[in-house]
């Protein structure tokens, strides 16, 4: 994948700088081509992103791979125990090392040449080369990587946003109680939206459109982002039951000492996110159909399974919802223009035995119907803003956080059109034409 023609850029700059607030963007920023390239350079190649858990990686040696753009990396435990990330490129010829989405491996060892690679990086092996090579400097290049009580973020930049460890600082009281490090991976989905990746995080951080996930709504409020004047006669019952759960649960985490105060940081700084503990509705253990826990072993030491859930959004790529009896971890990878992959992982206590404390059907069933429902809202924005009659329309007051994110977005965007070098290549002479046509 290259970088922007300098056409390109002016075009996608312009785009950024007339952006109506407070509405949907221009359908560029949907299907362009050149959008999407400036998108991973600008924003997936320089911020901390969402890239695995803990629990994927629980052996020394155990890896993942991932492709970020035209970027491809390894995040594996070394015999020492550290996780880190590594780009996934051979440094003799380049070709990609490991091409198993995961696995365990004492090396790491290139198909095409056999050169060998120790976890930590360093080349330990190369055959048939010249004496005298320094392979000291011929390790894999290590990518930025940061451990937030058990969720691996990773970030492609040299240097990366500091601001990181105040994410990292707010959110670890949060997420200690549910003590992922000694969970384990139970089931993982991937499956990929017909959609900008910009679709598939405004689609998420609404509940306007929560009508459209029956088995969500079973435990979900849908008064997500809404304020008390959003709520409709026709809701009143609902809005009352809502406020006598949610002072139930304020009690719950009071008494547990579980934080409960809602931190937004969505539009003023590189590394944003939100945490929120929810309430959820009728049994208000777990999302299940019928509302109680999927796993008998809870996570941590919990005892009580009622504790509604903590929801953690982190721009740009994820939202994770963590119980008391397992979590859901998901996140985006931009695959092209129109096309993202949603990664779903749902972790449980590393005790608890598959087909007596918990079944996966029961366990995925409500998250994997509502991630198909949501793949086909962004589906018909995908076919709907390609259309001469798209113009971007207004958003609700109860879809105020797309607008942060999108304030983020283009804050970020212009940022990067405004001082910074592409960290990809340029676009070769003789293709100058084609992409900027
Ligand atoms: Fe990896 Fe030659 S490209 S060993
Ligand atoms: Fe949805």
């Amino acid at each position: 994948m290259d970088a922007l023609s300098d056409p390109d850029r002016f075009e996608v700059a312009q785009l950024a700088r007339r952006r109506r607030p407070g509405y949907s963007l221009e359908a560029p920023f949907y299907v362009s081509d050149a959008v999407f390239r400036a998108d991973i350079d600008a924003i997936f190649a320089r911020h901390w992103l969402l890239a695995g858990v803990e629990a994927d990686i629980p052996q020394r040696g155990d890896y993942v791979t991932l492709e970020v753009g035209p970027f491809s990396v390894v995040i594996l435990r070394g015999m020492d125990g550290v996780i880190r990330a590594l780009h996934n490129v051979c440094r003799h010829r380049g070709a990609r090392l490991m091409s198993a989405p995961r696995g365990s491996a004492a090396k790491l060892v290139c198909p095409y040449h056999s050169w060998a690679y120790d976890l930590d990086g360093a080349l330990v092996f190369a055959e048939h080369m010249a004496p005298g090579m320094d392979r000291s400097c011929l390790g894999l290049k290590p990518v930025h990587l940061r451990n937030v009580s058990g969720l691996i973020f990773i970030c492609l930049a040299e240097d990366p946003p500091e601001d990181i460890e105040e994410m990292a600082h707010t959110v670890a009281p949060y997420l200690a109680p549910h003590d992922l490090a000694n969970s384990k991976l139970a089931h993982q989905i991937d499956i990929v939206e017909n959609g900008n990746w910009k679709a598939v995080m405004e689609n998420n951080r609404e509940c306007y459109h929560c009508s459209g996930h029956p088995e969500l709504i079973r435990t979900f409020f849908q008064f997500f982002g809404h304020t008390e004047a959003d709520v409709k006669p026709r809701q009143q019952r609902y809005y009352e039951r809502y406020c006598r759960i949610r002072s139930e649960m304020d009690q719950i985490w009071r008494e547990l000492n579980l934080p409960s105060e809602l931190v937004e940081k969505l539009d003023d700084g590189a590394t944003a996110f939100r945490l929120e503990r929810l309430a959820l509705d009728n049994a208000g253990e777990s999302y299940t159909l019928d509302t109680k826990i999927a796993c008998k072993k809870l996570l941590a030491d919990f005892t009580n399974p009622r504790l509604g859930a903590l929801s953690l959004h982190t721009q740009p790529n994820s939202w994770n919802h963590f119980l008391s009896d397992h979590a859901v971890i998901s996140f985006i990878l931009p695959l092209s223009a129109d096309r993202t992959l949603l990664r779903t992982k749902w972790l449980v206590h590393k005790d608890a035995v598959e087909g007596r404390d918990y079944d996966v059907e029961h366990l995925t069933e409500v998250w994997r119907k509502t991630n198909e429902q949501d793949a086909a809202f962004v589906s018909l924005v995908t076919k709907g803003v390609q259309s001469p009659a798209y113009e971007p329309g207004p958003y609700s007051p109860n879809e105020n956080q797309l607008e942060k994110f999108l304030t983020w977005y283009m804050d970020r965007l212009l940022k990067y059109f405004d001082g910074h070098q592409p960290m990809l290549p340029p676009p070769a002479p003789h293709l100058e034409s084609r992409l900027s046509s």
